[in-house]
């Protein structure tokens, strides 16, 4: 396939654009067994964004309020992210791996300026498993215990270890025996914890509000409970705020809304900017000694590289600048109180509204409903999706800084895709 560099494709370059993509992804890329209609609709190759606007191959511009599951918390190519990383790309993209780098340097004091409490040590990889998989193996070192408590229905990730922590039977099944010392507790239940920990528990896992469980919100309890019940216990407390992290629910951590500090926290997703993928997780100058034994018990060849700590640096400084998090948990209130209008006057297809910023879920009243609403939606314009782990949650999960009218328009393409149901 030969590209159009620097212009838009002509209509005879969109149709084959379009057809040669179609066939390449169901030939080398699909996992599905069987194509269906929709994975051979040439509407779907997309081929540009901006903000919070994506544009498939003929120019239809769709609202995206799926925010590639937590990724577009800046929109698509933000200029300043996109003008730092093109200078980074142009000087030096990847690291030597032998001198020190400035900028990722510098990438790890603005994190360290950001998190909570003495959270100021930062091991950067490439992605929200690899995160939670340091996150584990870090916690083992320092208590040099090997068990962790996690919470049923979580999502953290599908390497094994995260995947030793992923609350959900059907992404484990196929690749037991994962790490043994592993105990699932009811989410937002701190006693349960409180019932389980012990002389052998390495850390307690959770998401501050768990996004591919459905988007549910714990109390305002939860947390600071199993704060003190780690303490007390000398267990580490991991917030995997890869989902949540840098300002998604309407505060720069999740943990922020209950004052929270955890032991390790772990970021990816928005931390690219929706640029560059990168990962990362931080934690205190104490805890992260316990690499010192040797520092090659975890390593990443990309972990450190400029490229994605350029995009990193300049999307925690966006955020904080221009206040993303108010912002979302203003958004976030006024979508919640029309969405729950919305279910007032459809409660036949919406059981329920729940979310914090905008991270929000509509639950609808099964599997199927979830996914006729998606697909009407898609056919208005506006992108959303299942959340993984309960189908029948539509998340929405657009930039922080997606204009009001935008958010106005998905409003209305619920109010009319939403009767439409019923057909
Ligand atoms: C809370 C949480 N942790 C970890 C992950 C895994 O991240 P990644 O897909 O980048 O490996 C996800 C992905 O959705 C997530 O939501």
């Amino acid at each position: 396939m030969k590209l159009p560099l620097g212009r838009q494709p002509s209509r005879d370059e969109q149709e084959t654009i379009a057809a040669e993509g179609i066939d390449n992804w169901n030939t080398y890329l699909r996992r599905f067994p069987k194509a269906k209609d929709r994975d051979r609709d040439r509407a779907l190759v997309e081929w540009s964004g901006e903000g919070s606007i994506i544009r498939n191959i003929y120019g239809e511009e769709y609202i995206d309020c799926l925010g590639g599951y937590g990724i577009f918390s800046l929109g698509h190519r933000h200029p300043e992210v996109v003008a730092a990383v093109k200078e980074q790309l142009d000087r030096m993209p990847l690291h030597s791996q032998y001198l020190v780098n400035p900028i990722t340097a510098e990438a790890g004091r603005r994190l360290a300026e950001v998190t909570p409490g003495s959270l100021r040590r930062t091991f950067f990889c490439n992605s929200g498993t690899e995160a939670v998989e340091g996150a584990l193996k870090l916690a083992r070192l320092y208590t040099r215990r090997r068990g962790f408590i996690s919470t049923e229905n979580s999502f953290h990730g599908k390497s094994m270890g995260s995947l030793s922590v992923t609350g959900r039977q059907v992404f484990r099944e196929p690749f037991q025996p994962l790490l043994q010392d592993v105990t699932f507790v009811p989410y937002g239940d701190a006693a349960a914890i409180g019932r389980v920990i012990g002389r052998d528990t390495a850390a307690v896992i959770l998401e501050p509000v768990q996004g591919e469980g459905g988007v549910i919100v714990p109390s305002d309890g939860f947390w600071p409970e199993v704060r003190e019940i780690c303490s007390k216990h000398d267990v580490l407390l991991i917030a995997d705020e890869v989902q949540t992290g840098l300002g998604r629910t309407g505060a720069l951590f999740g943990v922020n809304h209950w004052g929270v500090v955890p032991d390790i926290l772990c970021l990816a997703k928005a931390l690219s900017g929706g640029v560059v993928p990168c990962g990362s997780f931080t934690t205190t100058d104490e805890i992260f000694a316990s690499f010192h034994g040797n520092p090659m018990w975890h390593s990443s060849t990309f972990g450190n590289n400029p490229l994605a700590a350029t995009a990193a640096a300049k999307a925690i400084e966006i955020t904080v600048r221009e206040r993303l998090p108010e912002r979302a948990a203003r958004l976030g209130e006024g979508l919640l109180r029309r969405l729950r209008s919305l279910q007032a006057e459809h409660p036949w297809a919406i059981l329920d509204v729940r979310g914090k910023g905008l991270l929000i879920g509509l639950e609808m009243r099964d599997e199927a409903l979830g996914a006729a609403l998606a697909e009407k939606l898609y056919a208005r314009r506006v992108l959303v999706a299942y959340a993984l782990n309960r189908p029948r949650v539509i998340r929405i999960e657009p930039p922080l800084n997606i204009p009001e009218d935008l958010l106005d328009r998905l409003v209305e393409a619920l109010h009319e895709a939403l009767p439409a149901l019923r057909d």
